[in-house]
């Protein structure tokens, strides 16, 4: 009996590690904002994996000066239970080293975000080597995936919208880069950024992608079909006339 018992444990135990490494794969789900109700919204719908920011955003939310962006960062992280990324104004090596260490210091949970360029790139070595996540950004093309990827890059964000924006295709670019990285082993994550649209979203998911940043809104513009609501308004009223 016991030995049943024994053998029920380790199935469920082969069964969640399964599972779990299943889950690896599935797509996870980033707001891209600085706003922190649009944040608990998020995380009310069950969704959320994770935040990534910019200067851009941050800007948006008025937030400003060193200690207001620390604590505001600090926020975030305590609401996020996944990975934040903030991301550095240098854009010297130095410089990027110096505010990327303090921004790790902040929590757990902080993504060090660092833009694709010479120093950048030697940065992202030197946080990988240190153990500190990092998030290259503004990345456009499939051999700055493969720069990043190779100096130790966690994440990678390609602008999809941005490529969209000069009528390249970003989805294709986040094919390739995908593709490439399968094919090389690397452990980079694709991170698909700039999305802009709830069919951004699907695409990306079809692509590969391993995450996806994007707006509140792209995320709710998911629920949308006229279907969905002629079916509930049906339902609704079926049932209040038998139920008069
Ligand atoms: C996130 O990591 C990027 O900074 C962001 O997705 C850029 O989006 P945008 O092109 O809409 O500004």
């Amino acid at each position: 009996m016991r030995t049943a018992k024994n053998y029920v444990f380790l199935i469920n135990s082969f069964y969640s590690i399964f599972i779990r490494s299943l889950n690896s794969f599935i797509m996870k789900f980033f707001l891209d904002t600085a706003n922190l109700d649009q944040i608990k919204e998020a995380i009310d719908l069950g969704i959320l994996d994770g935040v990534t920011t910019n200067p851009s955003l941050m800007a948006k939310e008025g937030i400003s000066g060193e200690k207001n962006i620390i604590s505001h960062y600090k926020k975030i992280c305590k609401i996020v239970e996944g990975d934040v990324s903030a991301e550095v104004i240098a854009t010297d090596f130095k410089g990027m080293i110096s505010e990327g260490e303090k921004l790790a210091d902040l929590a757990d949970n902080i993504v060090v975000k660092i833009p694709m360029i010479k120093d950048g790139i030697k940065a992202i070595s030197y946080f990988s080597e240190k153990g500190i996540n990092t998030n290259c950004t503004l990345v456009f093309s499939a051999g700055q995936a493969i720069l990043a990827a190779k100096a130790g890059a966690t994440y990678l964000s390609p602008f999809v919208g941005r490529v969209d924006d000069i009528s390249w295709d970003g989805i294709k670019l986040i094919e390739e880069i995908v593709s490439i990285y399968s094919i090389q082993g690397y452990a980079t994550e694709v991170l698909a950024a700039s999305i802009r649209t709830p069919l951004h979203i699907v695409q990306a998911a079809k692509a590969g992608a391993d995450v996806v940043t994007c707006p509140l809104s792209s995320i709710l513009g998911l629920l949308n079909h006229p279907l969905t609501d002629i079916g509930l308004a049906k339902f609704l009223e079926d049932h209040a006339k038998a139920n008069k």
